[in-house]
This record gives C-alpha cells, structure tokens and sequence, in this order.
C-alpha cells in the first residue's frame, strides 16, 4: 500500500521536511518516521542556528551588564518576549517565560490558588488532564481545603458540555481545562469553558501545551485569564515554556520563586519585586532557549498555523480511515473533525511497549504508556495505549509505514 502525498497545497511538505535534519536519520536502517511529536518535536535548522549563533557570539547574563555582549543578549531576550507575546496577541507583560507547562501550572497553582483558594472553593477539571493540570490542584486543594470536581466525558472521549453546565456553578474559583487533550487529541471548547466561568466570577486556566504548537491562538479571542505551553513541542528547545496571565490578576499575585532578576530593591528587612513579567522570572533566564522559541515561532508563522492545522487535519482524517482497517486495532477519541493530530491505540491484548518496540525496529518512533494521564486510562477501563501523534513535517506516506508496521507487530506477536 503506498498512497501519493495528499497534503494542501499551501503547504510544500518535502521541502520543508528539508529544514529538519533529524529527519533524514535512519533507525534500524530504515528512515525515520517520528510520530512523537506531542512528547516533544523535532527542530528545523532555524532553530538550532539561532541557539548556535547566540552561544558563538553574544552570550552573557542579561539585565545585568554595561558591556556590548550584555546589552545584545539583553536585546535577544527581550525581543524573544516580543515575539512570543505577539504570536500568541498578549501583552509584553503578560507573557512570561517559565521552564515549560508544568512550571507554569504550578506557578499558577502556587502564586495564584494558594493565596485565592479557601475552603469549600471549586476547582473544577476534566479527566482528561495532563498530571500536571491534576496534581498542582491536588495539592493546593489540601493545603486550602478546595474542593475538585470534574466534567464528565463523553463515551467518544469529548467533554459533556451539559454536565459542564451544572458543574461550574457559584463556588467555582477556577476551571482548568487542556485545550487539546495529549492522549485523545480531544479538542476542547475552552471559549464556552471560559465563558461559563466568567458568568460565574470565575477563572479559567488553559493548558495549551497540545494546542499552541498545531493551532492560532489568540488570548485575546479567547478570553482566558491563564495558558501554559512548553516552546520544545512546538519547534523550540527544551527547558523554555510560558505563561499567559491577564495583566490585572498577575499584578496582584505575588511572586512564585524568588531571587534574581525579580527584584526591584531589597534590604535587610524585605524586597520589592519588578515590574511585569520579569516579576515572574527569577534568576538567571533561559536566555538562548527564549532565543530559540522566538526562533519557532518565526518559523512557524512563515508557514502559517492554518496550513499547520489543515496538514494536521489532512494527516489525522487519513491516519484514522487506514488504522480503521487493520483487524484487532481498538482507536480512541473523537472523529477527526474534533481532534488534533494525535490517535491513540491498542492492538488486541498486546502491551503497548512491545508494540512500540516492534514499530521502533521498523524506524517508527511512538509513545506507549500511560501518558501522564493515569486518571483518563482508568476512566477509559485502559492500563495504557500506544499514541502516534503527528506535526508540521509528518507525510501520509509516513503513515502507510505506521500501518505496515502496525500490521507486522500484529502478525509477530499473534504468533
Ligand atoms: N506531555 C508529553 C506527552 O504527552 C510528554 O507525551
């Protein structure tokens, strides 16, 4: 089975899978299909370049020289804050730069639901939630004594809107909500979520980390006090994420770590901290991983996230129409229309780390696990899945290879 390459037109695949080098690596002897790309995505040459060239030519601390190379990495910096608060339609001080979505969740949890939250408060999440949009609350709802409740799902993995109606109410402090979810790629309709909250002098939190990279987002339309996404699934380097925050809620909230370039003075008896976002940035920042962010975004807003979105879309239709054929193969989640380019599967009774190194011998990269979302196994009655999830450089030619390799683990471990 060997399909041509369907993709849109707008959207010229092969030279762009050029940009990765990564991708012209063979595993096993075979090509490289990556379809892990919602663990963490390949780099194109523009990213990599930019984090060289900073190291080769301008490093040194930032905030904190007078001399040539402080002021250019110092301007770097600040132009990555730019850039990246324009992709995304925020203000220069409302995005801040965090480790990833992780650190900025819990920053959320600690310097917001901590001083916020009070006994009988509701958090309200879904099962679909990433460990790490779970156990910040977790734990902040037993250092307050706030409550968690959960929006039920859906028999095909979406949210149960009308339960969503009757679970955020006049307690709710907080709904936090994935936008696209990493196991399903359920996306979810976080602007009604947001909506429902605000009718409720509530907040609302999106973990973006699944949408930002495949999708526009614009804070401003969607109206959210809160987003937390990593730039290293999104063509960035590791170790550099961000948070959203409206300006008026980060102006009040004190500062989660302290130290650094936080501060404004500080005496014997107490500090003062600086203005936004840097508030937010203690110590010294992930300098050349902002650099390389920045350098993401340039990227992918040179392709255009619609045609990004609509490739994923092309993929995901295509993916889901060839595993629907191959005997035994259990998919969850929602029909295309409503998810990103992620499926996760299971091939009869076979455990899905045997699957994933079965399609590893054929060059083909998954995730088999649980994928950080205990929670959403047991509400699925699963232990696990295997998860193919796709991006920008992913082909349909790359899927048949998923399907062949599929159907090869099939016919060995059946044996
Ligand atoms: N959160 C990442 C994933 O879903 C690591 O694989």
């Amino acid at each position: 089975m060997s399909l041509p390459l369907q993709t849109p037109p707008a959207l010229d695949v092969e030279a762009l899978r050029g940009d990765f080098p990564i991708l012209s690596r063979t595993i096993h002897d075979r090509p490289l299909v990556y379809l892990d790309s919602a663990s963490s995505s390949q780099k194109p040459n523009a990213v990599i370049d930019a984090v060289s060239r900073y190291y080769r030519e301008s490093h040194a601390n930032i905030h904190r020289g007078v001399y040539v190379l402080s002021e250019e990495a110092t301007i770097a910096y600040e132009q990555a804050h730019v850039r990246v608060a324009d992709f995304i339609n925020a203000d220069f001080e409302e995005m801040i730069f965090t480790k990833n979505t992780t650190e900025a969740l819990n920053l959320v949890a600690y310097a917001w639901g901590l001083s916020n939250l009070q006994a009988g408060d509701e958090v309200v999440l879904t099962p679909l939630e990433h460990h790490s949009n779970l156990v910040p609350w977790q734990q902040v709802a037993r250092r307050t004594g706030a409550v968690i409740r959960y929006i039920r799902l859906t028999a095909d993995g979406c949210l149960d809107m009308e339960h969503a109606a009757e679970t955020i109410g006049p307690r709710t402090k907080l709904v936090s909500v994935a936008q696209v979810s990493n196991v399903l790629g359920t996306v979810n309709p976080v602007d009604e979520l947001g909506r429902m909250a605000h009718a409720h002098g509530a907040l609302i939190c999106v973990d973006g980390a699944q949408s930002i990279p495949h999708m526009a987002v614009d804070m401003r339309a969607m109206d959210c006090d809160f987003f937390a996404f990593s730039g290293h699934k999104m063509l960035g380097p590791t170790g550099i994420g961000g948070l959203y925050g409206r300006r008026r809620i980060l102006e009040q909230m004190e500062p989660f770590l302290f130290g650094g370039d936080m501060i404004s003075e500080v005496t014997l008896e107490g500090a003062s901290w600086n203005d936004l976002p840097w508030k937010f940035e203690a110590g010294t920042p992930p300098i050349a991983q902002g650099i390389g962010l920045a350098a993401a975004v340039e990227y992918l807003q040179g392709i255009g996230m619609e045609a990004v979105q609509a490739h994923e879309h092309t993929l995901v239709r295509y993916a889901l129409e060839q595993m629907r054929e191959v005997r035994d193969l259990d998919i969850y989640g929602p029909e295309a229309d409503d998810r990103g380019g992620v499926i996760s599967f299971n091939l009869d009774s076979l455990h899905p780390h045997d699957i994933a190194s079965i399609l590893d011998q054929h060059g083909v990269a998954i995730r088999g696990g649980h994928h950080c979302a205990m929670p959403l196994m047991r509400t699925l009655g699963l232990n696990s899945t295997c998860r193919a999830s796709f991006y920008v450089y992913n082909t349909t030619e790359e899927i048949n290879v998923l399907v062949e390799a599929i159907g090869a683990a099939r016919r060995l471990l059946r044996r």
